[in-house]
């Protein structure tokens, strides 16, 4: 087991390197749909492992079940393959503004990462997985779809990762979920292998490899390949084949737990436990739990609250973000636009972002204010190009984002305010400090912008 960085760490605004956490910029994030593998978030709490032999890496099944069994890669591959578009975010996203409203409380384990500036902040990402299901995968050792308690009594299927963690005095991370989702096939919980089709990157590859290869004199060419034919059959097939999960990500095998908070996916996945409790392990028991405000390090009874699930809970239902646009905001756009007078008249922009709620729910609305919150306009959303978003349809990917945006006037120096609301009606809170909490978790509070006009002499 050792530390690598194998992210393209120039996309990522800020880092830590042990353990290696990391998060794209703002304008990475939202210039597409289906986020680019080099621009995920990396979250971890203990160095990233690696596994090369995959032909003796197993997974074993075990615990409140009459047969334990040990899963190999081409036992779970046999199984049918899914592909699940879901959005994965921390329940630390935006941690850092939370921590900014009573810094004196942060946990000592956390503090670096709180406090790096940036980081925390963009801790969302948006991914095709593709995998087999849960359900199908606990059916091979009898447990038919749709259990919440098996005959030996057992409620939760914990996931155990081959990483190891300090929190964990050493031992593996490992968090669990209710038996019932596991076993539900709507709730969509994978055993990802890959993720982004990334195969059909390799078949553009491979159309340009024959194309190329077609340039060549035909005699040559039928020459070099009875010569070659072993090589060259096996170099097509390492581009035809699907790319496997990234090592960042959880190669070979990671848990997509869709709909909830990211702490649950499990990554490099080692066992899979049926038990009659919930996993008892650091990150369930005393981490990723909201704690109410009164709640400090002397005052503190880890047993008192659940182990947070579905992102984000009650009035603090969905995240979103803005980015504006031909606005002096920052950056060289920004002074070109405040050198420029005509700019400076009717000044639009574009408001646009993302917005996800937890547990399958839609985004019904995305409100946007040019004025501290007092008046509002509604932005439009969209998913794929082309296809009208309607929340809770079955055209739109339940568990995925949804993009916003509006062209606005700003008439001058302003902050920007964006709020969304789930098909449960439920809505962004107004502030950070209403939300507090201990842990730093679920900072759903409305995102603000604020944005600087100028005015012409002219
Ligand atoms: N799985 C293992 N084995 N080890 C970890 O540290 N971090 C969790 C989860 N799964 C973690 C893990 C957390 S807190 C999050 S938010 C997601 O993985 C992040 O997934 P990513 O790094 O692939 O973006």
């Amino acid at each position: 087991m050792e530390i690598e960085l194998s992210c393209n760490s120039y996309a990522f605004e800020s880092l830590t390197v042990e353990p290696f956490n990391a998060e794209p910029p703002r304008s990475a994030l939202i210039s597409s749909y289906v986020t680019p593998v080099d621009f995920f978030y990396k979250r971890n709490h203990g160095p990233i492992p690696i596994v090369d032999d995959i032909e003796s890496y197993y997974v074993s099944i075990c615990g409140l079940i009459e047969n334990s069994k040990d899963l190999f890669m081409r036992d779970i591959r046999m199984l049918r393959k899914y592909n699940i578009t879901a959005t994965l975010q921390c329940a630390g996203n935006r941690r850092t503004a939370m921590s900014n409203v009573r810094t004196a409380t942060v946990a000592q384990e956390e503090k670096m990462i709180m406090l790096s500036p940036g980081l925390t902040s963009y801790e969302m990402q948006h991914a095709v997985w593709s995998g087999a299901k849960l359900a199908d995968v606990l059916e091979l050792v009898g447990i038919p779809n749709l259990t919440s308690v098996t005959r030996s009594g057992g409620k939760h299927v914990e996931f155990v990762s081959i990483d190891k963690c300090k929190e964990e005095n050493g031992g593996p991370y490992k968090a669990s979920i209710p038996l019932s989702q596991a076993t539900n096939p709507e709730a969509d919980v994978l055993l990802a292998y890959e993720m982004n089709g990334e195969a059909q990157y390799s078949v553009v590859a491979l159309f340009l490899v024959v194309w190329a290869t077609s340039c060549l004199n035909p005699v040559e060419l039928t020459s070099w390949l009875t010569l070659n034919s072993n090589a060259y059959s096996k170099f097509f097939l390492s581009i035809i084949m699907p790319k496997p999960l990234n090592r960042d990500h959880g190669y070979p095998l990671r848990v997509v737990v869709p709909g909830v908070i990211g702490a649950r996916s499990v990554k490099w996945l080692d066992t899979i436990n049926i038990l009659a409790e919930e996993c008892q392990g650091f990150f369930m028991q005393k981490d990723y739990k909201m704690f109410p405000p009164s709640v400090n390090w002397d005052n503190i009874n880890w047993k008192s609250r659940r182990p947070l699930m579905d992102f984000p809970v009650q009035h603090n239902t969905e995240t979103c973000w803005l980015t504006v646009r031909n606005l002096l905001t920052r950056g060289r756009e920004c002074d070109e636009a405040w050198k420029d007078p005509q700019l400076l008249y009717n000044l639009q922009a574009k408001v646009s972002g993302y917005a996800v709620s937890g547990g399958g729910r839609g985004i019904e609305r995305v409100d946007i204010s040019v004025d501290g919150g007092k008046n509002w306009v509604e932005a439009s959303r969209y998913q794929k190009t082309g296809i009208p978003y309607i929340a809770d349809h079955m055209s739109s990917d339940k568990w995925a984002w949804v993009f916003f945006e509006v062209i606005i006037d700003i008439p001058h120096s302003t902050q920007i305010v964006a709020k969304a609301v789930d098909t449960a009606a439920n809505v962004q809170p107004e502030s950070v400090e209403t939300i507090w909490n201990l842990r730093g978790v679920l900072n759903t509070s409305w995102h603000r912008v604020q944005v600087r006009v100028g005015h012409s002499n002219m």
